[in-house]
């Protein structure tokens, strides 16, 4: 099929590969050009795991191609994905200036039947949006609007697309519905669902999936913080729990807060959509407000060991990135732990495998950035854990030792297990597991 992917954020560039990789013939636009010549020239944008080696081999193979040019992408494609950005607005609700601005344009450009699919998160009632701006000068037997949220997560994403669990899409078309059935019954072969359902329901569940995810984060964040309180272990609460089929072992891992480009603003965007409908959604409220707090536990934990000695202490940090895996640090908990303790007077020292050049665009020499995680270590008092890097899981403790300044790590993710670190000689704390 003709696809034309708009915007080459990590949803569009993903998207545009991956449906060049099962044969379809495929056109990014972006409007940066300096970004699209890079592109043009092999360079990926971002770094996400197997994206290089798909990129290259559908570009050299002729079915992933790039352009600042909307008119000759939409004359090639019966299918044009938005993948355009949604920041939060002021209010907090998602800004569509870019997706509805596109739909203006496509409006004067689409001469024959085109699929125009909804692919970044927007607010319930964006597809209706999107189907009047294409509707002012053309006819509407001359399109289709399709809501088709993604699930992808950042760091396995070429792997979330090629296998979904399931692919929602939203449509009030049977021609449309033929057409995306094509198009991703190559990626579900496995036996996975494509669910076909109206257009609201499928944006609403984008916003529900992900803020169910996130209440489930900030519910088991609460029941680490009361562990420490009440002296249980939330590792093993967590697998009591998670063995519960009816729960489930994923995503029940205390931590220092969820972070990132997604969960963040669609918790902030589905309370707004609750607001703006007169209806008070409670628990999201209290998922911001746990998450807010959480952010800066490590932080505390650190002002709580050093009371008011905490100036001048020099603290390793290990993990910059909201996750492993990316160099994404929009909405980091490290960044907030950061600024609280440059705000103490502690200097930092940090290491991150991918995302040191995106902090140091922030922070200058505010802090030091690392060549590896042992020399963040050298004449610190501390050590601190905010993201789970592979490469920080087994790492070589009498180093460690001999590094530090003092044995003391606070551990935001719960990487080791506590009787060998005291057996060791630590003074470790961690999340919801006592010191
Ligand atoms: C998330 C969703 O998982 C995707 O399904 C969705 O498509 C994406 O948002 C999006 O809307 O674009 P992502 O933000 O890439 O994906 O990252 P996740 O792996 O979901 O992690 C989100 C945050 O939750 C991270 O800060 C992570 O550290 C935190 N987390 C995750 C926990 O604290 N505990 C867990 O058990 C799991």
């Amino acid at each position: 099929m003709k696809i034309a992917v708009v915007g080459t954020g990590y949803v569009g560039l993903v998207t545009g590969t991956c449906f060049a990789e099962t044969g379809n013939d495929v056109i990014c636009v972006d409007i940066d050009a300096a970004k699209v010549e890079k592109m043009r020239n092999g360079e990926v944008p971002i770094y996400e795991p197997d994206l290089d080696v798909l990129f290259e081999r559908n570009q050299r193979q002729g079915r992933l191609k790039f352009t600042t040019d909307l008119k000759s992408a939409v004359d090639h494609a019966d299918v044009i994905f938005l993948a355009l950005p949604t920041p939060p607005g002021a209010d907090g609700s998602a800004d569509l200036r870019f997706i509805l601005g596109v739909a203006k344009d496509l409006s004067g450009m689409i001469s024959h039947y085109t699929v125009v699919v909804d692919k970044s998160t927007v607010p319930v009632g964006t597809a209706e949006r999107v189907h009047e701006a294409l509707a002012k000068n053309l006819d509407e037997s001359l399109f289709d609007v399709v809501s088709n949220p993604e699930f992808l997560r950042e760091g396995v994403a070429v792997d979330d697309f090629l296998k979904p669990d399931r692919v929602v899409i939203g449509t009030n078309s049977e021609k449309a519905e033929e057409v995306m059935r094509r198009l991703y019954e190559p990626f579900v072969r496995s036996g996975n669902p494509i669910i076909f359902m109206d257009i609201r329901s499928a944006e609403m569940t984008k916003y529900a999936a992900n803020s169910y995810l996130a209440t489930r984060i900030s519910f088991m964040n609460e029941i680490a913080n009361l562990c420490e309180e009440v002296g249980a272990d939330v590792d093993a609460v967590r697998k009591g729990m998670g063995s519960d089929s009816r729960i489930g072992k994923r995503f029940l891992f205390p931590g220092v807060g969820y972070g990132g480009s997604c969960f963040p603003k669609d918790v902030q965007a589905l309370a707004r959509t609750a607001g703006q409908n007169d209806y008070d959604f409670q628990i999201l409220n209290a998922v911001m407000a746990v998450n807010d707090r959480q952010r800066l536990r490590i932080a505390d934990k650190i002002e709580a060991y050093y009371g008011d000695d905490l100036k001048g202490k020099t603290i390793a940090l290990w993990g910059l990135a909201f996750k492993p895996n990316t160099d994404d640090i929009r909405e980091a908990p490290a960044l907030y732990t950061i600024d609280r303790l440059l705000a103490a007077g502690a200097n930092v020292r940090a290491y991150d495998p991918e995302a040191m050049d995106n902090v140091k665009e922030l922070y200058g020499d505010k802090i030091t950035f690392c060549e590896d995680q042992y020399a963040a270590l050298e004449g610190a008092d501390a050590l601190a854990i905010v993201t789970e890097w592979s490469a920080f899981r087994t790492p070589d403790f009498g180093r460690m030792q001999e590094a530090l300044n003092h044995s003391v790590i606070f551990d935001g993710r719960n990487l080791y297990d506590l009787r060998r670190m005291v057996e060791a000689g630590f003074y470790y704390d961690s999340i919801g597991r006592g010191v």
